[in-house]
């Protein structure tokens, strides 16, 4: 009764940002997004009628108590599906740093899910297993599948879960995330979209959401670049917009925030094809097509607060090991 899996995190380019359901996570908004690769985490779950309680492991230290309940209610819902009543032990392991913005909720989530339905002897489509991990970390829907994946905002939770949209072969892009604070952030993801209807700005936004998901598509199935980073970028300051303007606010960016946009922005003007992007944190992610990675590493590389380059290519599915 246990199993291991892995997963990469992922980068939206059309953003998850509210929920229409905090419970089931179901989300304000349809969303698009990529599998990262090398960066991944991974979990493993068994279960075990001799331990006294769960018991849940983060980087090999006992997982602080709101990270391990949040975990526990994950194995709860696959304890009820699979009619089991049985403790768990969980062991997860990131090669990458937690809660930073860069979606490690999203990894940590799709490698639980793959792991515990496996352990538990559930034998989940990708689309079963998509729904279950939505109900983890939203995000964590799109990392089931690997490459560039759409979330449906569905209706319920039978429709909410997500699809593949193009393999990760499809189109060789780089992410070269440009990190300028590693430390855990201060307000997490479900935090913010419980803020986000507080935003007068969030309506529109939503309400502009179909436009955005239809260009960010057809972008990436006819790999046509400048109109990902047109829509990408727009989203982006959308959500961070909402943010701002939500009550209380949140402020994620830090002046090495803005000197990388800045970077990008006039690399942009020298010719460069490359934009940005940023979660719920300060770090950015700096899309561009493979052939142009070098040169935009050493851009970043001297933009002032830029600690560390992190690059990664689109990544695979969740998978068991
Ligand atoms: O899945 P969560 O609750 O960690 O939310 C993710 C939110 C963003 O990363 C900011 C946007 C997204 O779609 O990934």
């Amino acid at each position: 009764m246990e199993a291991t899996a892995a997963a990469g995190p992922n980068i939206a380019f059309v953003k998850y940002w509210g929920n229409r359901d905090d419970h089931l996570r179901l989300p304000a908004n349809g969303s698009i997004s990529l599998t990262l690769d090398p960066l991944e985490t991974r979990v493993h779950v068994r279960f075990d009628a001799a331990l006294p309680t769960d018991q849940v492991l983060v980087q090999g230290a006992e997982a602080p108590p709101a990270t391990a309940a949040r975990l526990t209610a994950h194995l709860d819902l696959v304890r009820e599906l699979a009619g089991l009543h049985m403790p768990a032990r969980v062991e997860t392991q990131s090669n990458f740093p937690q809660g930073a913005g860069l979606a490690s909720s999203a990894a940590v989530f799709a490698a639980l899910t793959t792991a515990a339905a496996a352990a538990a002897g559930l034998h989940l489509d990708p689309r079963a297993l998509s729904r279950l991990a939505r109900r983890g970390s939203g995000s964590a829907c799109r990392s089931v599948f690997g490459g560039y994946v759409e979330w449906y905002a569905g209706e319920d939770d039978a429709t909410s879960f997500a699809e593949p949209l193009a393999s990760a072969e499809h189109w060789q892009l780089s992410d070269l995330i440009a990190i300028v604070e590693a430390e855990h952030k201060a307000v997490g993801s479900s935090t913010g979209h419980a803020l986000a209807p507080t935003s007068p700005l969030q309506a529109a936004r939503v309400a502009d959401a179909p436009r955005r998901l239809r260009e960010c598509r057809s972008a990436i199935l006819e790999r046509d670049f400048e109109r990902l980073a047109w829509i990408a970028e727009l989203d982006s300051h959308m959500m961070h917009a909402v943010m701002l303007t939500s009550t209380p606010p949140l402020l994620y960016w830090t002046p090495a925030t803005i000197a990388v946009i800045r970077t990008v922005h006039q690399a942009r003007q020298n010719g460069i094809a490359v934009f940005c992007t940023i979660d719920a944190g300060p770090n950015v992610h700096c899309l561009c097509p493979a052939e142009s990675a070098d040169t935009v590493e050493h851009m970043l590389g001297q933009t002032p607060g830029v600690q560390r380059i992190l690059r990664c290519q689109p990544g695979g599915p969740a998978r068991l090991l």
